[in-house]
């Protein structure tokens, strides 16, 4: 006899459980750890253990053919980033990137991150009230990694709308994957122009790139898609995560007077932010073998979706996850994804937060809401669009 497959019908790229997604994430988990999505026609994971096993084992759990949902941005970005390789070509990628976001490479920014966070709540300070979202969140992700790689300003102004929809594209092929194919193509258009046109500012991240593609360190060909690895998630995945902690900070001033008398509580704020409401709420993977869970065969050639905003959330794992707690050991959370393809540049975004956050705690006695948050519609992004708040100093 044929086991019966477990399946949804559940839509998780629908608008409204975009828009309040937790609910359906819930009912996934509960009817299981592997479940087929009938309207997909692919595997989602959406409870932690699987979730996190499956992105440890890259050999099963491929990110070389694609890691979107539909077969037109699988087909042309496999094999390109670093988010779509697989080893060896995914190391040699991610040693190219990763060596300008270790630890010590990004500890000679901090005193420039330290003088921008300052100036940037001095301003806030004198508005009074404000969006978090536009006037706060979107500052330091918007200049200062184009700054860091050396990209002209003329064109920055596109810079959301062409990171997002390069995101936006992973999605399966509905309207909003339609809609974004263009503005992902201008993006392309753009990185190739300033990688080719000797536009990076010297000595910038970028122009450094440039200068070893010159001398045959790294393949020419590759600097534009280099430099878009950079740019492409560092936007909107921090601007999400800043804007989720404000958020709760307004909700939570309790946990905002902690940190303010324990500054080492800043380290644990984005992770914690991260966790409750994941920037990213998944990508795909594709069997490169028959995979078994819980007695259930998901056979190779199949793709999953692993949902790390569910995985984030499983009441299997954490404590109360619904519950924003800066004290909590965070340790494990798949925000960041986890194993070979965890974010490369997460050091970066603490770094942001952590300068930004101490600036506001120097100054801010409270965050109030001044407004319902509003959420963006999006296939692959979670995050809130605008988030009106006064502070208090
Ligand atoms: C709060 C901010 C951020 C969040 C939540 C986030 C989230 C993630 C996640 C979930 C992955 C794993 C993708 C996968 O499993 O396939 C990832 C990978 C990646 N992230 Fe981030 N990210 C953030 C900030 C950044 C920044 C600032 C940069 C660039 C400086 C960056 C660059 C990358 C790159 C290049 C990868 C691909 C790594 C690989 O495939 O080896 N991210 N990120």
């Amino acid at each position: 006899m044929t086991p019966t497959i477990p399946s949804t019908d559940a839509d998780l790229f629908a608008d409204d459980v975009i828009a309040d997604p937790h609910p359906t994430y819930r009912e996934l988990r509960d009817a299981g750890p592997a479940l087929w999505m009938s309207r997909y026609e692919c595997w989602v994971l959406p409870r932690y253990a699987e979730a996190f096993a499956a992105l440890r084992d890259h050999d099963s759990f491929s990110s070389g053919s694609g890691v979107a949902l539909n077969e037109v941005m699988n087909q042309a970005t496999k094999g390109g980033s670093v988010l779509c390789t697989d080893p060896p070509d995914h190391d040699l990628l991610r040693r190219i990137l990763g060596t300008r976001l270790t630890p010590r490479a990004l500890r000679g920014h901090s005193e420039d991150f330290t003088r921008r966070a300052h100036v940037l709540v001095d301003e806030l300070i004198e508005k009074g009230s404000f969006d978090a979202v536009a006037d706060f969140s979107s500052a330091f992700p918007l200049s200062v990694v184009p700054d860091l790689l050396g990209v002209p300003e003329d064109g920055r102004e596109h810079l959301l709308t062409w990171a997002s929809a390069a995101f936006q594209a992973e999605g399966p092929m509905n309207e909003r994957t339609q809609a974004s194919l263009p503005s992902l193509q201008e993006f392309l258009e753009y990185m190739s122009g300033v990688a080719g046109e000797e536009k990076l500012t010297p000595g910038s991240w970028g122009h450094q790139m440039l200068l070893e593609a010159r001398s045959g360190e790294i393949d020419e060909k590759m600097l534009p898609l280099l430099l878009l690895d950079y740019l492409g998630p560092s936007i909107d995945t921090t601007i999400s995560a800043l804007s989720t902690a404000i958020w709760q900070f307004a909700l939570h001033p309790d946990q905002w007077d902690e940190l303010r008398r324990d500054r080492s509580l800043i380290a644990n704020v984005v992770n914690e932010a991260v966790r409750l409401e994941a920037p990213i709420r998944g990508f795909a993977r594709h069997l490169t073998r028959d995979y078994d869970i819980d007695g259930v065969t998901l056979p190779a050639g199949d793709w999953v979706f692993v949902s790390y905003a569910s995985a984030n959330r499983d009441e299997r794992r954490w404590e109360d996850p619904g519950r924003f707690d800066i004290y909590r050991d965070t340790a494990g959370h798949v925000g960041f994804g986890s194993g070979i393809h965890s974010c490369v540049g997460q050091g970066l975004a603490k770094l942001e937060a952590n300068a930004l956050f101490n600036a506001l705690a120097d100054r801010v006695s409270r965050f109030e809401l001044a407004g319902e948050p509003v959420w963006n519609v999006h296939n692959i992004l979670r995050g809130i669009s605008t988030l009106p708040v006064t502070i208090h100093s």
